[in-house]
């Protein structure tokens, strides 16, 4: 039986993630830092689908903790076969601001320990000769709203140098880059995404389905539903100050 670490696995696609998995009769190690939804949530997958579910309470805000979870990937005598690296929040701060604080724990969350677990979970596996690592980044990634795209276009860059690092290793990583999806994320960063129109929305299992099967599949960018496939495509094409005219106008539509 395999084991798959999902970090943020709690809550939103990092729960729809480890629930997938666990059907599929994965064990899990979740991370994130509520301990009684961690407890919770293993209690629940455990028992419905008769894994065995761990919990690291663990704040990747924090080096100490996020080293903590790099040394879980790193022992030998418990391998991790798939890294989920998901833990993330919504940033819709504007980069003039005065205070700096959301920012930097915006890089600690979804860089520096996105790379730290990366980097982690890559030697463990290179060295058994398998595994997988899925980094979940963002459609965002391939447009200008603010610090959230320039974080997660880190995250989509990483992931296929990466990749190049990784050839005929036995390891594989993908990047899987959603469109908008109904989590708690827009309501735990203030963002008011009521006005964005239907097609915007990717379901929860979509992507959880297709980032698994991209990964299974070796793929290095997944880019779940055909329409966001598209848009990402054609936002590689289109000449870049068109990209900033488009997100200038979804920054203002999602002020609260
Ligand atoms: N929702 C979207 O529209 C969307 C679109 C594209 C990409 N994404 C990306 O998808 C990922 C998951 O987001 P989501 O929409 O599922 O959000 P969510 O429902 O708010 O879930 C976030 C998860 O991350 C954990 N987490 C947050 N901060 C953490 C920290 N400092 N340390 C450890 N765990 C932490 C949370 O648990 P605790 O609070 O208990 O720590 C929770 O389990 C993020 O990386 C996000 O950027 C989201």
């Amino acid at each position: 039986m395999s084991t798959a670490l999902v970090t943020g696995g709690t809550s939103g696609i990092g729960a729809a993630f480890a629930t997938e998995l666990a059907s599929r009769g994965t064990n899990l190690v979740l991370v994130a830092r509520d301990p009684a939804r961690l407890a919770e949530t293993a209690e629940d997958l455990g028992t419905r689908f008769g894994v065995e579910v761990e919990v690291l309470q663990a704040d990747l805000d924090d080096h100490d903790d996020t080293q903590r979870v790099a040394d879980r990937l790193l022992d030998p005598a418990r391998p991790i076969d798939l890294l989920v690296n998901n833990a993330g929040f919504g940033l819709h701060s504007t980069l003039l601001g005065e205070d700096i604080g959301v920012h930097e724990r915006a890089i600690n969350v979804m860089m520096r320990a996105v790379f730290v677990l990366t980097n982690a979970a890559a030697r463990a596996m290179v060295a058994r000769g398998s595994g997988r690592i899925i980094n979940v980044a963002s459609s965002s990634a391939y447009i200008t709203m603010g610090h959230y795209s320039a974080i997660k276009s880190y995250v989509l860059t990483l992931s296929e140098g990466l990749a190049v690092e990784l050839r005929g290793t036995g390891v594989s990583v993908t990047a899987v880059c959603p469109g908008w999806v109904r989590t708690e994320f827009h309501d735990r960063a203030g963002i008011d995404a009521s006005k964005l129109p239907k097609i915007v929305w990717v379901e929860v299992d979509d992507v959880v389905r297709e980032g698994l099967a991209a990964s299974a599949a070796g793929k290095v960018v997944c880019v779940p539903r055909i329409g966001w496939k598209a848009a990402t495509v054609l936002a590689r094409l289109v000449p870049r100050v068109l990209i900033r005219w488009a997100s200038g106008i979804l920054v203002s539509s999602r002020r609260k």
